[in-house]
């Protein structure tokens, strides 16, 4: 599959890249600046392309949104002609910026993208784990997953299982608000229990 990642320059964008070009899918990382964009996909597999943020709304099948979700609705906004049906992967985690009480993170940003097929996922993945999806106990991580689109849904279940993660189901929207809040509280536990970002959340069920 061909993968756009707007924000792809950033530590979760690369990451994101590394993974799923190592899984086998096609990458363009879409930047503000594409010569920087250019330059950090040089330090990765050939399978990975640097360039615009409209060049890889465009050029990518599925998106992953994964600016700071202060930026999230005007970087949509401004690749929006690209995106009418495409899946994409809302990773961005709003920290409390979304009114108390109201929506998730997602609802707030598909607004920008309203017939896009918008999947929240990764918001409890720290960064530093892409590169390790089993801890070292032999454990496949958990990644956190909410959906309305059962097709889109599939599709980034399929994605993520690609690259050695256990993706897993957890409904609709209204649990993605409840994942934006594990977010802050997986920063506390790391910061109490380890100090390096290496933690993940784990469902034993
Ligand atoms: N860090 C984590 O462990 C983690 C885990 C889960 C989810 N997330 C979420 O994932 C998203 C990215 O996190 P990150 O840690 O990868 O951040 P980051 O390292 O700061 O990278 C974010 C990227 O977004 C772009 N960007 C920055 N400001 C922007 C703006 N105002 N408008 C458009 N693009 C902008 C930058 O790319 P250019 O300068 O090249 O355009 C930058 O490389 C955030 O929403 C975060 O909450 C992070």
């Amino acid at each position: 599959m061909k993968i756009g990642i707007l924000g792809g320059t950033g530590r979760m964008g690369l990451g994101l890249a590394r993974s799923y070009s190592t899984a086998g899918h096609t990458v363009i990382l879409g930047s503000r600046n594409p010569v920087q964009a250019h330059d950090a996909a040089n330090s990765l597999p050939i399978s990975v392309h640097g360039g615009s943020l409209a060049e890889a709304a465009r050029e990518g099948e599925l998106i992953v949104l994964a600016v700071p979700f202060a930026a999230g609705i005007d970087t949509v906004l401004a690749v929006q002609q690209h995106l009418p049906e495409k899946i994409i992967i809302d990773i961005t985690n709003p920290f409390g910026a979304v009114p108390a009480g109201q929506i998730s993170g997602i609802e707030h940003n598909r607004e920008a993208a309203p017939t896009a097929k918008w999947v929240a996922a990764y918001k409890t993945t720290f960064w530093k784990t892409l590169e390790s999806p089993t801890n070292p106990g032999g454990h496949p991580r958990d990644v956190f997953v909410s959906a309305e689109d059962a097709e889109a849904l599939a599709t980034v279940m399929d994605l993520i299982a690609s690259t050695g993660f256990r993706a897993v189901d957890c409904g609709g929207f209204e649990n993605a608000r409840t994942l934006d809040l594990m977010v802050p509280l997986m920063i506390e536990l790391d910061s109490r229990y380890r100090k390096d970002a290496g933690s993940s959340w784990k469902f034993l069920g």
